[in-house]
């Protein structure tokens, strides 16, 4: 009984720590116990939620393995533990906002809209135990914290891109990574479909787009990037394929932006279908191209290839409801222009003085052939080369210049900065990511996960007024260097999670230190879903017992952390990594506020003289600032009373010694 009484009351101690949730919510409060998630909690929901209650239930029925039973509100069934989903279009929230209350006797999420209650199913996922948890399988259910939350996006566009044209990844890991972003409440999936390595989307006027374009005769190794290793490489969606993944994606509320690259990163394209390129220049001879990097085939700016790309967006406007459809725009070679006689003829007739305004007029043809169809445009912002198409909206990615240029002049912005928001880049550092393996190379750069958290979507050179353009924020996956989805995966996550942060948090209330304490608690649901992730620059954040924190004047050696002193695990313990000096303390500062007797071990270590502390103090103190001694140490060890309130205990070193310092473990009873 009393164990059980125990058990309870540490549970409880432990719901509530912050809870798990990431991207941080706008405003949550945590109160002390737990609802608990059993085999028999079911659904309540809004007919409107059908969709989502049941994918949320097969996500509970995942980790209690039992039934989830979903009812809708207006049915009089009696549920024993129930999760409601509502919907309140008058919430004072932007779109996708909600509000979650988790109380010990239930769950209820209100949605402002789907989105809403979409996202709220999305925090109770996460402050639930990671799937296969010990304690889903505890009769007493699994806890959840009791917390109020009111949450809204800080921005619509929270975008993950995806470059399936230097590699192909097949369509359960398309959804795979559709699930990971749902998860971490992004809603907008940049899907690049097209390169000059493979055109991997079905267009059933131009067959050959895919028959040819769609495979290339070898790849760079890893390892070489200037060499071939002679393997026919290739794939492609069907339009079947892309419907499926394209519902997959709405009903956890994701839009997919699709994007055909123009007139650049064509050359697979030009490959299957000659015509469409400068074929008049000398030396004419496309291929889908085997190796990486900027290459020089692009669409030529004729009738037919114009015939040509509004087409295939007829097709792809069929498959893809988005509202954006993205153009590319980036990385065009003018040198092809300025060789073919055919294209300089046009630039007299259209009075064009270069390269750029051959780019600006291409984009402005295919910027009428969209507003045709109700679609806008999106693009790199190389598209603002040679003047921007009236509607077009501009993807920033080399810096922020082009993002800010563009609202100043009164058009959207997405920012996808190269200088933070590229996860081709190496999270540690290359030569400590190399030491692993060839297949841990990255295309250069470094971009750890703290410095990602570190950007701010809204550049300050912008007015509040001229903010207002910038949609959101997105993260790039160039894969040049992911030969598999292993590898995508692992160069995406964590980033992600900062990356969502970034995109839904108020800016108020970042704070680096809290996340990375919070992203622990999420690479433990990576790890138990099977997501595969590198792990943060910075030490992951070390737990004590129950969530009281451990601070030291002294440096740690190797991986014995301060917290190790405090985790009730007899085989970790905290080591100093030098000589003490009198005042050099380890300070635990209780959760909630402790009595009873105290016993500290100290040293342990058989070689280093045992690094016990010979000469000290063990204090203790309720508010952190005046404190008393409540013991002295012999042979490395203090025991004493703990006086009711106390809320911290210090070990504090009396005298200079030559020894270290090893903190066996605190134990308050
Ligand atoms: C890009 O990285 N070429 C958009």
């Amino acid at each position: 009984m009393r164990k059980a009484l125990l058990a309870t009351a540490l549970l409880s101690s432990l719901a509530a720590a912050e809870p798990t949730i990431i991207p941080l919510p706008k405003e949550m409060k945590v109160a002390e116990g737990t609802f608990q998630v059993v085999p028999e909690t079911g659904i309540r929901h809004d007919a409107a939620l059908d969709g989502i209650a049941k994918l949320f239930a097969a996500e509970i029925k995942e980790r209690t393995g039992s039934d989830t039973k979903t009812v809708r509100e207006e049915l009089r069934i009696m549920l024993p533990s129930e999760i409601r989903l509502d919907l309140d279009s008058s919430l004072p929230l932007k779109p996708g906002g909600y509000k979650l209350e988790v109380t010990p006797k239930g769950v209820l999420v209100t949605g402002k809209d789907i989105a809403g209650a979409w996202y709220g199913t999305r925090s109770i996922l996460q402050m639930l135990p990671p799937k296969g948890a010990e304690s889903w399988r505890a009769p007493a259910g699994a806890p959840m914290p009791l917390v109020s939350i009111n949450d809204e996006p800080r921005f619509g566009w929270r975008g993950m891109h995806l470059d399936v044209g230097r590699h192909f990844f097949p369509v359960e890991d398309i959804k795979t990574f559709i699930d990971s972003l749902a998860f971490h409440k992004l809603n907008t999936f940049h899907w690049h479909l097209t390169e000059d390595q493979g055109w991997r989307i079905e267009i059933k006027k131009y067959p050959k787009l895919t028959e040819v374009g769609g495979f290339r005769d070898s790849s760079p190794p890893y390892g070489n990037r200037n060499s071939d290793d002679g393997k026919s490489y290739g794939g492609f969606y069907t339009q079947e394929q892309i419907k499926d993944i394209v519902a997959y994606a709405a009903a956890r509320q994701i839009t997919i932006v699709p994007e055909i690259d123009m007139p650049g990163h064509m050359a697979a394209a030009i490959a299957a279908y000659p015509e469409l390129g400068n074929s008049d220049i000398p030396g004419y001879a496309p291929k889908v191209q085997t190796r990486w990097g900027v290459h020089y085939y692009t669409l030529a700016p004729t009738e037919e290839t114009f015939r040509f790309v509004d087409d295939v967006l007829t097709e792809l406007c069929a498959l893809f409801p988005s509202q954006y459809i993205h153009i590319g725009g980036d990385e065009a070679p003018k040198d092809q222009w300025e060789k073919s006689p055919r294209v300089r003829e046009l630039m007299k007739k259209e009075k064009m003085k270069d390269g750029h305004d051959v780019q600006s007029y291409f984009i402005k043809r295919v910027e009428k052939m969209l507003d045709k169809k109700g679609r806008k445009l999106v693009g790199w912002d190389e598209i603002r080369e040679g003047g921007l198409s009236p509607k077009a909206t501009v993807m920033s990615w080399r810096g922020e210049q082009g993002g800010i240029a563009s609202a100043k002049e009164g058009h959207d912005v997405v920012m996808a900065s190269n200088s933070h928001l590229y996860f081709d880049h190496y999270q540690r550092p290359a030569a400590e990511e190399l030491a692993k393996g060839l297949a841990f190379e990255a295309i250069g750069g470094f971009r750890p996960v703290s410095s990602v958290y570190s950007y701010d979507p809204v550049p300050k050179a912008l007015s509040p007024a001229e903010a207002k353009h910038i949609l959101g924020v997105q993260g790039q996956l160039w894969t040049e260097y992911m030969k598999d989805f292993y590898k995508v995966e692992y160069m995406a996550f964590p980033r992600i999670a900062a990356l969502a942060e970034i995109a839904w948090t108020p800016v108020e209330r970042k704070d680096y230190n809290g996340f990375r304490t919070r992203l622990d608690g999420i690479m433990k649901h990576y790890d138990a879903a099977g997501i595969r992730h590198g792990m943060p620059l910075d030490p992951p954040k070390r737990e004590t017992k129950d969530g009281s924190t451990v601070q030291t004047s002294l440096g740690i050696y190797q991986e014995h952390w301060p917290e190790f002193a405090y985790d009730g695990k007899p085989e970790t313990f905290f080591w100093a990594d030098r000589a003490l000096k009198a005042g050099d303390h380890l300070t635990l500062t209780f959760r909630v506020a402790v009595s009873g007797k105290a016993k500290v071990v100290t040293g342990g270590a058989a070689s280093r003289n045992g690094d016990k502390l010979a000469s000290g103090v063990l204090e203790a103190s309720a508010d952190g600032s005046k404190w008393s001694e409540i013991a002295g140490f012999n042979d490395g060890t203090a025991e004493g009373s703990v006086p009711a309130g106390t809320t911290s205990l210090r070990i504090r070193v009396t005298k200079p010694q030559e020894n270290w310092l090893i903190v066996h473990e605190i134990v308050v009873e």
